[in-house]
């Protein structure tokens, strides 16, 4: 089945690399004019979007840290100005700095914390007053609008050595629960996606050589995800082929959800 999300906008935070970078390029194939949020690798942004336009899409790269305020309204607002419109915020932006809790420093639970959950946030109440104002667009889509949060098995998952990022995941899911619970009566569309394993800089240690091997024993599908394993599922959430797909988590994992460490033990 084609899915089209022509004469749509789509907003990427950051799409400079690994699951927004493929993301954005999904959605562009998907006919979406793309909004290629970076915060400080612009050139990969640029190239991506010079690419999309060299094959006939619509594409702007515009940087911005959306731990901040002030950056964050600049960034919609430059989105507007561009397109004429939003229709889809992918609020995927998020880092990891990893730390035995004891060792862990403020700043970097603030930064965690800052990008992964109030950067989401933020991004969030910027789409959902645009969406308010525009209201249901005619032949566009069945939504005012769709957001969907990128969230991590960890949501679910608690992670030692990881507090701040499983923190900030679990935030994220009771966020996108309650945004869709207030706003869904207006057709705004919210889910959320948590991704495993999937293969990119995040991780790059711990899916290379022996590490690759241990991390495998947590993934019952035999195999690390590849990005284009949630772009695709992007693309799905944001047309109106899961128009009736509200207020939901799609864990695109491979089967580590399901606690394979549990078979046969327990
Ligand atoms: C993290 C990755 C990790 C994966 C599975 C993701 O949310 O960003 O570093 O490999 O979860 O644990």
């Amino acid at each position: 089945m084609q899915i089209s999300l022509a004469n749509q906008v789509a907003l990427i935070t950051g799409a400079s690399s690994g699951i927004g970078h493929a993301a954005a390029k999904a959605l562009a194939a998907a006919g979406a004019a793309v909004v290629i949020n970076y915060n400080s690798k612009a050139e990969p942004a640029e190239e991506l979007a010079r690419q999309i336009i060299a094959d006939g899409g619509q594409a702007l790269a515009i940087g911005a840290d959306v731990s901040q305020e002030d950056q964050v309204q600049r960034l919609f607002a430059q989105t507007v100005d561009a397109f004429g419109s939003l229709d889809i915020l992918v609020a995927n932006s998020g880092l990891q700095k990893d730390a035995a809790a004891v060792d862990m420093t403020l700043d970097d639970w603030n930064t965690v914390i800052g990008v992964n959950l109030t950067g989401q946030f933020l991004c969030a109440r910027e789409a959902l007053r645009i969406f308010q104002r525009q209201g249901v667009r005619e032949g566009v889509s069945r939504a005012a609008g769709k957001i969907i949060h990128m969230s991590s098995v960890h949501q679910r998952i608690p992670w030692a050595g990881h507090v701040n990022y499983a923190a900030s995941k679990g935030g994220v899911d009771q966020l996108m629960q309650t945004l869709a619970q207030e706003v869904s009566h207006q057709r705004i569309r919210i889910n959320g996606i948590a991704p495993g394993a999937i293969r990119t800089a995040i991780n790059s240690e711990a899916t290379q050589g022996d590490a690759e091997q241990k991390l495998l024993e947590l993934i019952p599908y035999g195999r690390i995800g590849d990005v284009e394993d949630v772009a695709n599922a992007v693309v799905f959430l944001a047309s109106d082929l899961s128009d009736y797909i509200v207020g939901t988590t799609l864990f695109i994992d491979g089967g580590m959800s399901l606690y394979p460490e549990f078979r046969g033990n327990g």
